[in-house]
């Protein structure tokens, strides 16, 4: 029943079922699981594991590409299976046991961490759960929706686990583009220099004699959760369009743009979905997730090449996508997450990136993680990766959080994810500020007059006007630098009286 999906005919012998292949997971190991934003996650090994902590108690550390789909943070969560998780997620169960200390999060910049595993810096990874549409008939494993960190997973861990999953089509074969960088520090220069180059393999290469075990599967990816554009997003992707058209006019760039990557999210994902009308054309991604956005652009002929790690969709985008993917296949590309948000790779392509911001300050520092300083949400993703190396380093935010009760520009930022070097475009509903070229003092007089909330401009400016009075480059009032923020605490806004 399987052949056309295990070719290798001495694999036949390895199916078994979830719970046979999970008993190679042993409490305390290391464990690297497929799955990127909700795609190619493995899925009945995972489950089964998660049963089976419920009433066997041990723990793992968990290493995937990014988050996963279909509950399973939740489930695994839940179980109390989880002592360590790396290196991104967002579920709200996850999310509280992080928060609660229960589970030890390590928040890493996400090309980063098979590059630590390689090094023995992290791991060793001792079971590698990897979703496959196929294994070919030389073991190489071919992954679904997403490649992620799989291939070093795969590569470096002692014993491999596939999950055949029979919903995934065999038409995603020929998607992927498995390149594995040499060690350092002899490292050849990885030959990407467009986003539509392939440089390695449409599959995993590993020993076969690892995979110990396949389970095949049915279950499909979970929808993404993002919401359709709103006014506010319109209002920031239009904003964002008047100047890369102010770009092309001063002849910075041209009409086709640079590689865009967006990051994930609804406000990313809309930014996105704006350019259908702007007068650009011939467009190119070099990004980490492809979104509903991605698929819309490609229809209104706007974007010609999409290279990422992952597609996460959702529902009704799914059902138009698939039964037309083999139409969209030539334009598209799944790399390795080491790859697709390499430095090396973005600094060339000069990436225009448009991350997220939960709130930034008056200088252009960006906290994309830590609500009120403290608790974790999701996790920095890819957003560094990209932030640090852009052309164009782009943050979109909405102006308020919460109805109002929160201001997403703040005197300084309760938690620094993306520093004030690494941040060059600010964009709420409000307007925009250009940040290249300027000093602090500057920067501030900007964005209060382009990004912040009416409700917020006065009481900022106030901020800064008597902290300038004090001197400094950077100008503050230390002790009420994070004043917004203790006032929210204690009383629900950011509002004074
Ligand atoms: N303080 C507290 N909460 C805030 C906030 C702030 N300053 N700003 C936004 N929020 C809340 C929103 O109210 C919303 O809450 P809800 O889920 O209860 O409705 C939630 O954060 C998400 O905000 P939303 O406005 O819907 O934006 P989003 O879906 O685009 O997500 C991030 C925004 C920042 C959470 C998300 O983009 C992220 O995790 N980024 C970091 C990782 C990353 O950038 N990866 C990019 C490479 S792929």
């Amino acid at each position: 029943m399987h052949r056309d999906r295990i070719r290798l005919p001495a694999l036949l012998d390895k199916v078994v079922s979830a719970e046979a292949a999970a008993a190679y997971i042993r409490d305390g190991m290391t464990v690297g699981m497929s799955g990127f934003t909700r795609a190619g996650e493995a899925k009945a090994v995972p489950m089964a594991l998660a049963e089976r902590a419920k009433t066997e108690p041990m723990k793992i550390t968990l290493i995937t590409g990014a988050s996963l789909g279909n509950d399973l943070d939740k489930q695994m969560a839940e179980a109390h299976l989880l002592s360590r998780r790396i290196p991104f997620q967002s579920d709200p169960a996850l999310r509280r046991e992080i928060n609660d200390g229960e589970v030890m999060f390590v928040d890493q910049h996400l090309s980063e961490t098979v590059e630590m595993l390689r090094t023995h810096q992290l791991g060793p990874v001792d079971v590698a759960v990897i979703e496959a549409v196929a294994i070919t008939e030389q073991g190489g494993i071919i992954p679904t929706t997403s490649v992620g960190n799989s291939a070093s997973f795969a590569i470096l861990a002692e014993k491999v686990i596939v999950e055949i999953n029979l919903s995934q089509p065999l038409l995603l074969e020929g998607l992927h583009d498995i390149y594995i960088p040499t060690r350092r520090p002899v490292r050849h220069p990885i030959p990407v220099v467009a986003p539509e180059n392939r440089v390695g393999l449409p599959f995993i290469p590993v020993d076969p004699s690892k995979i110990v075990a396949i389970v095949v599967t049915q279950k499909l990816d979970s929808s993404s959760t993002v919401l359709p554009p709103d006014q506010e997003t319109r209002d920031i992707a239009g904003h964002l369009t008047e100047l890369l058209k102010h770009e092309v006019k001063a002849g910075r760039l041209t009409t086709t743009l640079q590689p865009l990557q967006a990051g994930i999210g609804t406000i990313a994902n809309a930014v996105m979905h704006g350019l259908i009308d702007s007068p650009f054309h011939n467009l190119t991604m070099y990004s980490e997730v492809l979104q509903d956005s991605t698929f819309d652009l490609f229809d209104a002929g706007k974007l010609d090449f999409a290279s990422g790690s992952s597609i996460t969709l959702s529902k009704a985008k799914y059902q138009a996508v698939l039964p037309d993917f083999a139409r969209y296949k030539p334009k598209l590309v799944l790399r390795p997450q080491e790859i697709s948000n390499h430095p090396e790779v973005i600094r060339r392509l000069g990436v225009i990136a448009v991350n997220t911001a939960l709130e930034f300050d008056l200088y252009g520092n960006v906290n994309s993680t830590h609500v009120g300083g403290t608790m974790m949400m999701n996790g920095i993703g890819g957003s560094g990766d990209f932030a640090r190396n852009a052309y164009l380093s782009v943050f979109v935010t909405k102006s308020v959080a919460k109805g109002g009760a929160i201001s997403s520009v703040v005197p300084m930022v309760s938690h620094v994810d993306h520093t004030e070097h690494d941040v060059d475009i600010l964009v709420t509903e409000q307007g925009l500020a250009d940040l290249r070229g300027l000093a602090p003092r500057e920067r501030a007089r900007l964005v209060i007059a382009n990004c912040v909330h009416p409700a917020y401009r006065e009481p900022l400016a106030d901020y800064v006007e008597r902290a300038t009075a004090r001197g400094g480059h950077t100008p503050h009032l230390i002790e009420e630098a994070l004043g917004w923020h203790a006032r929210l605490r204690e009383t629900g806004s950011m509002q004074a009286g």
